[in-house]
């Protein structure tokens, strides 16, 4: 199933908010509906919210019925701006804005038609790199990962969180097509469960094994040896390779360092925040208490208690074994190898 799709004059997105008991796509017309899709995480997973916001600007651009090429330009920054505001964390986000815009300003003087044309192109371009970028990550890392492995993920960095393929579960994927006898402990990840709704649901579909466990039992999962390695994506990584990704995944880094397990993290070059010196700069979103006062329509705490609900939290640079990317593999230091990591644009 694809993740999103563009249909003719329109953005599909599967609703991940319903899997894995309900299969749907939701129409996307205009960037409002989608920056609301992006906020309720019906689209989610940093490449896949870059990807969907790259189509949203390709939808202000086409739903301008006038024929001034500045006021397109203005109403392609407003949506830039409005989708901007959806979520703070994932910097694809930020990155595939600026590429839309910077195509815009690129092209200053086009006619409004070929405007149009040139952001939506622009936008099936973004996604369709993510999708490469996420197949070579997964020919890198496959060197990692021994032949029989019990792997740790958490969260969702899988195809649904992508263009396509994704990100530490395509690196499991290119080690199970490799016919490596590889299998998946997935965290569940609370407090929405991309883990056990999304990252089980995936696994399943490819026939590769998986075993759900809450998050509460990875340390003890590794202290019985059923762990070789750990692989979750990341939302923003800094220079200094401090990462950013779903909340709990710093429990889980720490845990692997207390039983000399490998900790690595697959991100394409469009997580990677140079611009930022260390983890502690990265804004780390806080979602609606009631996530966690609660699942769906069951009521699992005291109707409001005081909740604490960031969505991501920041694993140190040094419990990172190694940064897989669609450009190789990064080791320590990072201060220094990441340097090289953009140099080719
Ligand atoms: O809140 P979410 O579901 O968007 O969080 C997703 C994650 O934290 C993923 O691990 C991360 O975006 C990497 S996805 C390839």
């Amino acid at each position: 199933m694809d993740t999103l799709r563009w249909q003719e004059d329109h953005l599909l997105l599967l609703d991940q908010t319903k899997l894995p008991l309900v299969e749907e796509y939701i129409e996307c017309w205009d960037h409002h509906v989608l920056g609301e899709a992006i906020k309720k995480l019906r689209v989610r997973g940093a490449p896949a919210i870059g990807a969907a916001a790259a189509f949203g600007v390709a939808l202000a651009a086409l739903n301008y019925q006038g024929e001034d090429p500045q006021e397109l330009e203005a109403e392609i920054k407003q949506a830039v701006d409005d989708l901007a505001k959806t979520r703070p964390t994932a910097v694809n986000l930020f990155w595939a804005l600026k590429r839309m815009q910077a195509k815009a300003e690129a092209h200053r003087g086009a006619t409004v038609e070929d405007l149009k044309h040139i952001l939506l192109e622009e936008a099936k371009t973004i996604s369709e790199e993510d999708r490469a970028m996420n197949e070579r990550m997964g020919q890198f890392g496959v060197e990692l990962i021994p032949e029989g492995a019990g792997i740790l993920t958490h969260c969702n960095a899988g195809a649904l969180a992508t263009a396509g393929f994704g990100t530490a579960l395509g690196v499991i994927r290119a080690a199970h097509h490799a016919g490596k006898e590889v299998s998946v402990f997935a965290d569940e990840t609370r407090p929405l469960l991309q883990g056990a709704r999304l990252t089980a649901w995936e696994l399943m579909q490819d026939g590769i094994p998986v075993t759900l466990i809450t998050d509460s039992m990875a340390a003890y999962v590794m202290k019985q040896n059923l762990v070789d390695l750990v692989i979750v994506g990341a939302d923003r990584i800094t220079a200094n390779g401090d990462v950013a990704n779903k909340i709990g995944t710093y429990g889980v880094a720490l845990a692997a360092k207390a039983h000399g397990i490998p900790f690595y993290v697959a991100a394409p070059v469009s997580t990677f925040d140079l611009s930022l010196k260390t983890g502690a700069e990265i804004p780390i979103e806080e979602r609606d208490p009631e996530e966690v006062r609660g699942f769906g329509d069951a009521v699992t705490a005291p109707p409001g208690v005081h909740v604490y609900n960031p969505a991501f939290d920041v694993t140190p640079a040094e419990l990172v074994t190694a940064f897989i990317t669609d450009r190789g593999i990064f080791r320590p230091p990072y201060g220094e190898t990441l340097q090289g990591l953009l140099k080719e644009e």
